[in-house]
């Protein structure tokens, strides 16, 4: 079998790092000569990159896998299953879907052109760590305006929840330059933001360089207006980062800092690093050197023998630290992970519970937070027109928050300073400044 200059669709699961993988995979794939498409049916190719963070994730996956047999029995599309549950399981992927035709791992997925040019046999299995190349292109992107920027790949923290590190492998950083060179690749196409990505930017390390040292080598050495950047692990959030956020303009003024849990002992035996008031004093620093910085964070219900107490603890961190908003999951087992050896012993309808009294908390303060902003002018990169509204625009604030203020599309693509008139729970309303 042979298939070239072929139209794809690529499906992304997951999180942005996933997104960043999904948008070099497809510029080496237009690079081939092959041509995307919107819809599935229209595709001669259709890549799944997946997530396993979850179960809920992997069960998603499965769905829609479950969809595409019958695509696949219509008109012989090639299915290609890449990413994080193809490093995880994909032999039980061929178990469940016999009809995929390729499974690539979270190294291996800018090899599918080879794969698909040279008559490999099918279906076939390709999951060995260490085999990315990547450099001479421009990653396609969602938006013309913003774009991710992989720093770092992999995680050595082994929280004993997470399935990162398995599927991901081992943590190695970018060189500077070469970020930089990316960074100058995207200015030149238009891009005005980026966001740096790692598991832990923390512990970027290139040389005698550190992540303080490489925002400072991008905001000074690009024409880039603003940068962004996550996850940041709190064990590692040094001074120094927190210095370059208060001294360089360019440094978007938003935190994204994983707590998990209010509780140390839960915090302890997920293998975190850090107390409670570990944490809270370095959200205190972010403060005092960064006053406007807007805060959020990942939390998890329902850990092995969490008990109501400290639950309540992490409602508690969230009620003192006040975060601007929250990413909040149920516990889920990952096979093979340390967490996997204690009992899951939160039956699920309280997980749920716990889960929903978070969400209520959280959307509450969230509102609080952004009445905070009513009043304010903040500066919105425009990247498009509101799906409700055609005569309504958004954009991302300093502190990624959306704003929504009435303009037309010439604002597109621009930087705009816009007072906040009215705030909810997840949004933003204003007028431009004129
Ligand atoms: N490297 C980043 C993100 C990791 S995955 C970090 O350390 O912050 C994103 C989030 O998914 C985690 O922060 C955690 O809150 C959640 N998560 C990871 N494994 C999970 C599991 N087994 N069950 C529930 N949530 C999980
Ligand atoms: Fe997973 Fe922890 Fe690594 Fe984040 S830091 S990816 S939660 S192991
Ligand atoms: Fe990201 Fe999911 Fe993989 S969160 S790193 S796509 S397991």
């Amino acid at each position: 079998m042979v298939l070239k200059n072929g139209t794809y669709k690529i499906v992304t699961f997951g999180c942005q790092m996933n997104l960043a993988d999904s948008g070099v995979l497809a510029a080496i794939l237009n690079a081939h000569g092959y041509r995307a498409v919107e819809t599935e049916q229209d595709a001669e190719v259709i890549i799944l990159n997946t997530c396993s963070v979850r179960q809920k994730a992997e069960d998603r996956v499965f769905g829609r896998l479950g969809e595409l047999l019958a695509i696949k029995r219509r008109n012989g599309v090639k299915i290609a299953v890449v990413g994080c549950m193809a490093q995880r399981m994909g032999d039980e992927i061929l178990e469940r879907a016999p009809y995929v035709d390729f499974v690539l791992g979270t190294d291996r997925l800018y090899e599918l052109p080879g794969y698909l040019a040279n008559g490999e046999p099918i279906p076939s299995i390709h999951t060995d760590f260490g085999y990315e190349h990547i450099d001479g292109i421009v990653p396609e992107r969602d938006s013309p305006y913003s774009a991710f920027v992989t720093i770092s790949r992999g995680c050595d923290n082994f929280c004993t929840y997470c399935i990162v590190p398995y599927v991901r492998g081992r943590e190695r950083s970018y060189p500077v330059d070469r970020i930089v060179g990316q960074v100058r690749d995207f200015v030149a196409d238009g891009v005005l933001e980026v966001t740096l990505l790692g598991q832990n930017v923390n512990s970027y390390r290139d040389g005698d360089s550190d992540f303080a040292d490489l925002l400072k080598a991008v905001a000074s050495q690009t024409d880039i207006r603003r940068i962004r950047f996550m996850t940041s692990h709190p064990k590692d959030l040094s001074d120094k980062l927190i210095e370059v956020l208060a001294t360089e303009p360019k440094m978007m003024t938003h935190f994204h800092l994983p707590l998990q849990s209010g509780s140390d002992r839960i915090l302890q035996k997920m293998g975190r690093g850090y107390t409670f008031a570990h944490y809270h004093d370095r959200v205190r620093t972010l403060r005092e050197v960064v006053p406007d910085i807007s805060i959020t964070t990942d939390l998890i219900v329902g850990f092995p023998s969490e008990t109501e107490e400290e639950f309540r603890m992490t409602l508690d961190a969230v009620r003192e630290i006040r975060y601007d908003s929250s990413f909040m999951f149920r516990y889920s087992v990952r096979e093979g992970t340390a967490a996997a050896r204690l009992i899951d012993d939160v039956p699920e309808p309280e997980k749920i519970r716990r889960l929903t009294e978070l969400i209520t908390l959280q959307k509450t303060v969230s509102y609080e937070k952004n009445q905070e902003e009513v009043g304010l002018v903040r500066e919105v990169l425009v990247d498009g027109v509101s799906r409700r509204d055609p005569s309504v625009v958004k954009g991302k604030t300093e502190g990624n928050k959306t704003l929504l203020f009435k303009a037309g599309p010439e604002y597109i693509g621009t930087i705009q300073k816009v007072n906040v008139i009215t705030a909810d729970s997840w949004t933003l309303h204003g007028e431009p400044v004129k």
